[in-house]
């Protein structure tokens, strides 16, 4: 009996569309009323790969296409790039200062430390008092999303119009240098902040207005410009160009293609199994599959990242300096700022969840420390939000969380409403997200060069 209800809400949910709520329907699922709105897990016999695969395919979860073909000269030029400090103002910090293979990608810090910071990873500390205002992402499978950073502001839309913060500084003939779409433009912009690389005084980047950004990329080009290795290594990666003629794009495409090149990770547990193997999944795996699925999570985390590259408020904490949102300029409106519109106000892009697993600590502030947090987040996460314990958050920034709760549950995506998950479901969950890694993502310390051409001391 309690196999064909099952059966018939998973397809009563399927056929109905995204707002269909399993448990809600009291012909098929007739809980006490203590955990009316929980699904009915389901029963381990009952969970096939078949069904599983039509799940998958009802909610748009689909395979990783295979990463571009990237010259093998232009993944090594954005390699040096990444690794390499004299991109920052005091050539003191790089990209992977941020982005350490060490950390998956990140810096397992809730917020990054800049310019000026001594240390890496979570032991770095700030002299100057100043955090980033964001947690910083995992750079796998760039290729594959149409919005980068958290409110999507370097994002490309299905006619292939890429929109970035720099507007019409950055030209055509720019543009055409990029290669891989956001991918590819993304590194224009670190490199312009100071407070995460260009540093506020001591250096000829510095002293460039904010607004300037073709002075600030220039000068960058003029730096790289002194050093053999690299004018070599540029005309290496664009045949039959003079370094000379090349402009920063030049470097952000060749960053751009190293990431899209060493960072695709498309051979999970799942990406085998979706491929046709049955039995790439542990038979809790297939259980969480079908859990996440048929729960609301699917309804954002799907396509081929399990993003939907679309933006919504989870009712995450706001805590930090902020992106100048608010009467208190410690807000972070997310979405909004890049669209103006009220009704993206703490609205950030849904997380592609691919080796989840390894990146922490979670959300746009990396706010919650474990990924089981997170997942439990979920849960009630309007009393969740109310009464977040700060003591997981870097002693010097616990002080700095906003009382905005109210504001942000008032923008609560409305899937979110009622949802209690049980330890069981949690559990379920958690199975899933082990099936997401790559098992070549867990150690990626063979990406860091030995020397970069500038000669300066490379952070691991
Ligand atoms: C000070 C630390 C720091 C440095 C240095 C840094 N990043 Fe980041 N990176 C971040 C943070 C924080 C975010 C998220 C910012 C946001 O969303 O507003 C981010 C976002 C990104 C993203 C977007 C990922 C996604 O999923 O949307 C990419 C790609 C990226 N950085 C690449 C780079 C490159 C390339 C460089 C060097 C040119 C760089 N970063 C330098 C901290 C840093
Ligand atoms: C309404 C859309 C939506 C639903 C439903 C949803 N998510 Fe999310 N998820 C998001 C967004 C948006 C973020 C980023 C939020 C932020 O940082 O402010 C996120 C973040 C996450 C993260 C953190 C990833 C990271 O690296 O920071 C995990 C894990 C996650 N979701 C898992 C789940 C699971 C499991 C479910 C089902 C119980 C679920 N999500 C349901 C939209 C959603």
């Amino acid at each position: 009996m309690r196999r064909i209800s099952w059966k018939t809400c998973v397809i009563a949910a399927i056929l109905a569309g995204p707002l269909m709520y399993c448990a809600d329907q009291p012909a098929t699922a007739p809980a006490p009323a203590s955990s009316r709105h929980s699904p009915v897990p389901p029963a381990p016999g009952t969970v096939t790969p078949a069904l599983v695969r039509q799940l998958a395919a009802a909610r748009g979860v689909v395979p990783l296409p295979p990463a571009p073909y990237v010259r093998p000269a232009l993944a090594r030029l954005g390699r040096a790039l990444a690794f390499d400090k004299i991109l920052s103002g005091n050539r003191d910090i790089s990209c992977t200062t941020c982005h350490l293979p060490e950390f998956a990608t990140g810096d397992g810090r809730s917020l990054s430390i800049g310019a000026g910071g001594v240390g890496i990873g979570p032991a770095r500390r700030t002299p100057s008092g100043i955090f980033i205002p964001r947690n910083a992402p995992a750079l796998f499978n760039v290729a594959a999303m149409r919005h980068l950073f958290w409110d999507g502001r370097v994002e490309i839309d299905h006619h292939g119009h890429l929109s970035t913060p720099a507007g019409s500084q950055l030209s055509p003939e720019m543009r055409r240098v990029l290669e891989f779409g956001p991918a590819s433009a993304l590194a224009m912009f670190p490199v312009g902040s100071r407070d995460e690389m260009r540093g506020y005084s001591g250096n000829e980047l510095a002293a460039i207005p904010d607004d300037d950004n073709p002075a600030i990329w220039a000068g960058i080009m003029r730096r790289i410009g002194k050093i053999p290795e690299y004018r070599r290594m540029f005309e290496e990666a664009y045949p039959g160009q003079r370094f000379d003629r090349m402009t920063f794009a030049h470097a952000s495409n060749a960053i751009g293609a190293f990431m899209v090149d060493k960072l695709t990770f498309a051979n999970t547990p799942w990406d085998r199994f979706l491929a046709g193997r049955d039995n790439a999944l542990t038979p809790n795996q297939l259980v969480g599959a079908q859990t996440f699925l048929t729960l609301k999570c699917a309804i954002c985390h799907n396509g081929a990242t399990l993003s939907d590259d679309e933006f919504h408020d989870v009712a995450m904490v706001q805590f930090g300096p902020g992106k100048g949102n608010g009467s208190s300029l410690r807000d972070d409106y997310g979405r909004m700022n890049v669209t103006g519109l009220e009704s993206d106000k703490y609205l950030f892009r849904t997380t592609p969840l691919r080796n989840v697993e390894l990146t922490g600590p979670y959300g746009h502030d990396g706010a919650i420390s474990s990924l089981q947090g997170f997942i439990e987040h979920y849960s009630d996460s309007d009393q969740k939000l109310l009464s977040f314990d700060p003591m997981q958050l870097d002693a010097a920034v616990r002080s700095t969380l906003l009382p905005n709760a109210a504001d942000i549950l008032a923008q609560r995506d409305t899937l979110l409403k009622g949802v209690v998950l049980t330890p069981a479901l949690v559990g379920q969950l958690m199975d899933y997200m082990s099936a997401l890694t790559d098992d070549r993502a867990r150690d990626l310390t063979h990406l860091t060069p030995r020397h970069v051409p500038s000669g300066l001391p490379v952070d691991h």
